[in-house]
């Protein structure tokens, strides 16, 4: 690889706890029944932790699931195809369930998720995410609980890769390559 790589913060750590836990606080007030949480895989995994602790200290009790799905291959190309990886083993049935997502782009990884948990007797899915990108949705569906909207630039960091690197990083941002 040529050239030095370099991450232009787009939203600092700060930022982002200081949001989850409004975030935290706007899903408390949906008042949801025997709460499910269901975090997709990878992405979410960092935002997912963060969230359920602020969750806890909203005065939420829920528990946790996690679902691996994956409609990108290893770049930045979606292959418009979800698969389920790996599937959660709860039931959903008659339970308020949160799909907790890292970023909503064409839609198509959330709205299958969505699509498959009604379909096994959710009283009801919502969806919340970090990061949500206007105007790129190829299929129908929103957010009830959005981070940041955010310009269209691939993003890193805060559970987000571009090939599998960049998961780590506390804040989110965008790579740069000089030279
Ligand atoms: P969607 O199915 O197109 O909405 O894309 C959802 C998934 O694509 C997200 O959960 C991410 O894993 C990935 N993705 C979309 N945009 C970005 C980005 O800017 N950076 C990193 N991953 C992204
Ligand atoms: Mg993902």
């Amino acid at each position: 690889m040529s050239g030095q790589r370099r991450v232009r913060v787009l939203y600092e750590e700060a930022q982002v706890q200081a949001r989850t836990e409004e975030l935290a606080r706007e899903i408390a007030q949906w008042k949801p029944k025997n709460l499910l949480v269901v975090a997709v895989l990878k992405g979410s995994f960092m935002f997912a932790a963060d969230l359920m602790r602020a969750m806890h200290r909203a005065g939420l009790e829920p528990q946790v699931e996690f679902i691996h799905l994956s409609s990108y291959l290893d770049g930045t190309v979606s292959s418009g195809q979800v698969k389920i990886l790996r599937d959660i083993e709860s039931t959903v049935q008659d339970r308020d369930v949160l799909l907790v997502d890292d970023i909503l782009e064409s839609g198509r990884t959330l709205a299958f998720a969505k699509d498959l948990l009604a379909a096994r007797g959710a009283r009801s899915v919502k969806v919340c995410c970090i990061l949500e990108k206007p105007g790129k949705r190829a299929v129908q569906i929103d957010a009830d609980f959005v981070g940041f909207h955010t310009p269209d630039l691939f993003v890193v960091g805060y559970g987000m890769d571009v090939a599998h690197s960049y998961r780590e990083l506390p804040y989110i941002g965008v790579v740069e390559t000089d030279g």
